[in-house]
């Protein structure tokens, strides 16, 4: 006897700290509403946790992750109680590394002009991605100090680019572009200046851009994207760059779709247990206010289930988050009056009966 019932994706949920814990739940309440076929189990990773009994993530945390679960889903951590930072560090720098998730995809997707910062912007002005390199780069911790605290203190921090790292992350910006019926890639950095970091990325750029002969692929310097970012957002569509340009350009993406309450992301490795998060942080004095925009982690959701293959579902929550802004049923950052709960209870009443 065959089963008509398709087996379930497992997502592991870690909401984390402020309002990284209310965003999530809202955004769970929308993906169960949808009806996609998943199964969540939580874990407590997080400030509270680390406060408690000093753990950051368990020593099988990672091995646990990407054995048991087709995806992870995450709030936002970070908390005053943890000047250090610490257990943010080794959750989400170590999810990242460990489990080699090594693209970082941001869709930057204005959904109302209203939104946009920019004068007479239309949404369709502002529709592309990011594609950030997520494991080497300046976010290695190599490097160190030198006559530390003295007059003649000298600091380095080391950019580590490897031909693998950069390859394959181009590699992905360019199936990306395919995948997503995207016809251009723009590959940024700053070769004029970090020639022999960013000259690979020129070299590798050029060997990899003629295997994907329909699809127009450029460079800009990074300085000149954020201006161009600012003046025409329109002529992008798929931009790939390293994590440190990546990690910045993205924030000013989102600031032109509203700002990081509006912004999602993914942490990808083709094929293995990928991690998704909102973009913003934990807010920690909008915690507890039911004031925090659940949009970029309901997006995120969204983003989650059609990488695992449930386009259908994710189609339902997308069109009910745009239903949302359109009818203004949001937070106050966005120009609603709504609080988080009312307005994923008023999305995820969308996404049940789209
Ligand atoms: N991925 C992550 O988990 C992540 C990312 C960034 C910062 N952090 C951590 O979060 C803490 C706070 O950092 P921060 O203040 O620099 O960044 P943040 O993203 O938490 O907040 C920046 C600004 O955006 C606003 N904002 C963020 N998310 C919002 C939302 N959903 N709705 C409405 N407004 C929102 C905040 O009120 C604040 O004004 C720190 O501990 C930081 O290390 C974590």
């Amino acid at each position: 006897m065959f089963s008509a019932v398709a087996e379930k994706k497992r997502i592991a949920v870690v909401p984390g700290d402020g309002i990284g814990k209310e965003v999530i739940a809202a955004a769970l309440e929308v993906m169960k509403a949808s009806g996609a076929p998943i199964t969540f189990t939580h874990f407590d990773w997080s400030a509270d946790r680390y406060l408690k009994d000093g753990t950051t993530i368990p020593a099988d945390g990672f091995a646990k992750l990407e054995r048991d679960f087709d995806a992870v889903f995450v709030g936002a951590l970070g908390d005053p109680r943890v000047p250090s930072n610490i257990h943010a560090k080794e959750i989400l720098l170590g999810m990242r590394f460990r489990m080699d998730l090594y693209a970082n995809v941001r869709p930057v997707k204005l959904l109302d002009a209203a939104l946009c910062p920019l004068k007479s912007v239309e949404p369709s002005d502002v529709d592309f991605t990011v594609i950030r390199e997520n494991t080497e780069g300046l976010y290695c911790d190599v490097g160190g100090n030198f006559k530390q605290g003295t007059a003649d203190e000298i600091a380095v921090q080391e950019d580590v680019n490897t031909r693998k790292g950069v390859e394959r992350v181009m590699r992905y910006a360019f199936d990306y572009a395919r995948k997503h019926g995207r016809k251009k890639v723009l590959m940024t950095d700053k070769s004029n200046v970090m020639t022999f970091a960013h000259g690979l990325w020129q070299r590798v750029f050029k060997l990899v851009a003629p295997e994907y002969p329909e699809i127009q692929a450029s460079h800009m310097y990074v300085d000149t994207l954020c201006m161009q970012m600012v003046r025409e957002p329109r002529q992008f569509e798929v931009i790939v760059t390293n994590n440190m340009f990546g990690d910045i350009i993205t924030d000013l993406a989102a600031a032109l779709q509203g700002g990081l309450g509006m912004a999602a992301s993914g942490n990808i490795h083709p094929g293995k247990t990928s991690m998704f998060e909102p973009v913003h942080g934990s807010a920690p004095p909008l915690a507890g206010k039911d004031a925090a925009n659940p949009i970029g982690a309901i997006s995120t959701a969204a983003m989650m289930i059609a990488h695992l293959g449930l386009d259908s579902f994710a189609g339902k929550i997308e069109a009910a988050v745009l239903e949302a802004v359109r009818q203004k049923k949001i937070t106050a950052d966005v120009g609603g009056t709504l609080g988080t709960r009312r307005s994923a209870e008023w999305i995820a009443e969308r996404a049940a009966g789209a």
